[in-house]
């Protein structure tokens, strides 16, 4: 050691920096304190905004491709019995969190699939919410219902537009019958161009969720699916990439070899220059 040195600290002497120069640059937070944002006591006391998500886990049948937890065949006694309970529990959380003072941004019923319920269940819930919720009513917030075609009908898309669903999101997956069937769903593709209509009856604004990679699916399939889809003139269209669980019946129907699912080469669409 340089005795002129002996009174740095041993970091300055360049022992440690010598020793471990990968550690110079530790992070101690993030984001880095240059970045932090003044805020103002308003700010911070502020009540924040809400986005409810209200959870729907029931379905018409058990689709083969669909890892989602839901429960078929439910009796109208055991859906009663759910619905009550998220009213109950919008009451005690409402209460318990002070939640009547943050104003409401969004409203989502997602599922499962939510437009299985009936008039009065829809209806219960929406009411419990605008009682021990800030919902503003003029300057309404977004209200997604999130449904299957097969059971959106007329009557259904009445009660969605009365309770002020602004809107509907419908899983078509698909606008091919054979890929459809394949599936385990109950919809046709007249069924599902019928439920958009209803949705688009309403005035609300309509998504509808396309699956590529479903079995049967070929380039023509999608290229179909796809040009129908445009056709609609819906708002959005949201694909996802369908993507294979352990606890679904494609899963088991591939490991037991009766199902082929298309490669993700084919799912791409792109022709794959053959190997010499
Ligand atoms: C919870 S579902 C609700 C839609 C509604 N129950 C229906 O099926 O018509 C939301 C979306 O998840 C997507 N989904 C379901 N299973 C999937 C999987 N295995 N991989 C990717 N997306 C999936 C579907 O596109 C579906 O429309
Ligand atoms: S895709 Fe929709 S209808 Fe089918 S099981 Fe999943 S949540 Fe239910």
């Amino acid at each position: 050691m340089n005795t002129e040195d002996a009174h740095l600290e041993p970091t300055r002497r360049g022992f440690l920096t010598n020793l471990e120069p990968s550690r110079r640059g530790f992070i101690t937070n993030y984001p880095n304190f240059q970045h932090w944002k003044k805020l103002t006591s308003g700010d911070v006391l502020a009540p924040k905004p809400l986005n409810i998500y209200v959870h729907i886990p029931f379905c018409a049948q058990q689709c083969s491709y669909c890892y989602y937890r839901t429960f078929t065949g439910s009796r109208k006694s055991e859906i009663d019995r759910y619905v009550d309970a998220i009213c109950r529990e919008i009451e005690i959380a409402a209460e318990r969190f002070h939640l009547k003072e943050r104003p409401v941004l969004s409203i989502y019923f997602g599922g499962g699939t939510p437009t299985l319920l009936d008039e009065k269940s829809l209806s219960k819930i929406t009411e419990t919410l605008h009682k021990h919720l800030n919902i503003d009513s003029t300057n309404k917030p977004e209200f997604t219902v999130e449904g299957e075609p097969v059971t959106l009908i007329q009557k259904k898309a009445d009660v969605l537009k009365r309770l002020g669903v602004n809107r509907i999101s419908l899983g078509v997956q698909s606008l091919s019958d054979d890929i459809i069937k394949l599936s385990n769903r109950q919809d046709t593709e007249e069924k599902v161009l019928r439920a958009i209509d209803f949705a688009q009856g309403t005035g609300a604004v309509v998504n509808i969720d396309l699956m590529s990679g479903l079995a049967g699916e070929t380039p023509d399939t999608w290229a179909y699916s796809v040009k129908r889809a445009l056709e609609t003139g819906v708002e959005s269209i949201t694909v996802y990439k369908m993507e294979l669980y352990a606890n679904t019946q494609y899963y088991k129907d591939v490991r037991n070899k009766t199902l082929d699912l298309p490669s993700d080469e084919q799912e791409l669409v792109i022709p794959i220059p053959k190997k010499n």
